[in-house]
């Protein structure tokens, strides 16, 4: 399987950096030349994955743009590996405790209460880590910045294929217009909790057969569906009308065919786009839930490390409800996967 996996890995990245770390890095392999890269493109999308109702002080002071060190030369790929990088603005206050010297070593920023939620308990676990930070750094969702820099590069090539996204959200708390949403996030920020919610992704103008029915991992829907999961905080991943699929009867489910001047049409899109691990030529709509964002305000109870005695969680300063700028990580995650589809489909080492 390991052969094959390489073989259908075409647009790769490997992504490095820690919250409170000098930089965030992203090394991209596989893109085609003669792509141009709009830079203003990609610091606006960074910039939308900074926006959105509930957002905490952090967003403030960070506004990230990207500089690309490699892989691109007056304004077009050259085919060589692109580096992307994003400085964190408040390196400066956490020199020290992110350090790389032994003489540095301090225990400030130290914390050993496991936050619930999060990765700290089975994250020190696994690499014997005393100090937590050492989990909270990389397990942060700072690290979402550099995808959608990357995802942003992906969707340049998709839109040269003239494959377009956007997104919606729909559902924070019990709220669905935007008002009730503002005034969940509002009432929640009030009493110390905080709130996920539900959006929408869509993808307009997909060829038909990207991904595969062969085999299970070609399946363009798992390929999603690991993307969209993967994402700090996501629960729940689904397609189209997925999500009511045990309650709708097969008759009003499947989207049925129709001739329309020669050509297959559809007048429903139930399956969001894909059917049998392909897509059909319609929308792809993926739909995707948070779950409330763990560190409080009002802190969980649970257990310090250092001493086995119960407490409460370590609190850092915190979003309130990160959906919208989920949502921009989703549509960067399926960028990566569609970009990935498209190489393989047209196979160019250059773009014309
Ligand atoms: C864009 C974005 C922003 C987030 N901001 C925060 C935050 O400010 N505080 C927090 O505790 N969790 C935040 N999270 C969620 C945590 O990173 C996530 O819940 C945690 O790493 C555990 O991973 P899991 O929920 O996938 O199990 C955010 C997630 C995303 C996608």
């Amino acid at each position: 399987m390991g052969d094959m996996a390489v073989m259908f890995e075409k647009f790769r990245f490997l992504t490095s950096g820690e919250s409170h770390g000098k930089c965030l890095t992203a090394i991209i392999e596989g893109m085609p030349a003669g792509l141009d890269i709009d830079i203003d493109f990609i610091n606006n999308e960074l910039k939308r994955r900074q926006q959105g109702y509930g957002r905490g002080e952090r967003m403030q002071l960070e506004s990230d743009t990207v500089e690309i060190t490699s892989g691109v030369r007056f304004g077009k790929t050259t085919g060589s590996p692109v580096t992307l990088v994003i400085n964190n603005n408040d390196h400066e206050n956490w020199q020290k405790i992110m350090s790389v010297y032994p003489q540095d070593y301090t225990v400030e920023k130290s914390f050993t209460a496991y936050r619930p939620g999060h990765a700290d308990y089975a994250g020190s676990i696994k690499y014997n880590h005393k100090d937590l930070r050492n989990v909270l750094e990389r397990s942060s969702a700072r690290s979402t910045a550099i995808e959608v820099a990357v995802g942003a590069v992906a969707k340049l090539l998709l839109k040269h294929y003239g494959i377009n996204c956007n997104s919606k959200i729909l559902q924070i708390g019990h709220g669905k217009t935007e008002e009730e949403m503002h005034n969940e996030i509002d009432n929640a920020k009030s009493n110390g909790d905080t709130l996920g919610g539900k959006f929408e992704i869509i993808f307009d103008n997909v060829p038909v057969g990207l991904g595969s029915h062969v085999h299970w991992d070609r399946k363009i829907d798992g390929r999603i569906a690991q993307a969209v999961m993967s994402i700090p905080a996501i629960k729940a991943v689904s397609f189209g009308d997925g999500e009511y699929a045990a309650e709708i009867s097969g008759k009003d489910f499947h989207d049925e065919m129709f001739l329309e001047n020669g050509k297959v049409v559809r007048r429903t899109n139930h399956a969001g786009g894909i059917e049998g691990g392909m897509t059909n030529g319609e929308p792809i709509v993926v739909k995707a839930v948070m779950k409330p964002i763990p560190t409080m305000r009002t802190p969980l109870n649970t257990v310090d490390s250092s001493n086995m005695t119960e407490t409460t969680a370590h609190f850092e300063r915190s979003d309130t409800c990160a959906v919208e700028a989920c949502s921009v990580v989703a549509e960067a995650r399926i960028a990566c996967v569609l970009a990935n589809e498209i190489l393989l489909k047209y196979n160019s080492d250059y773009i014309e």
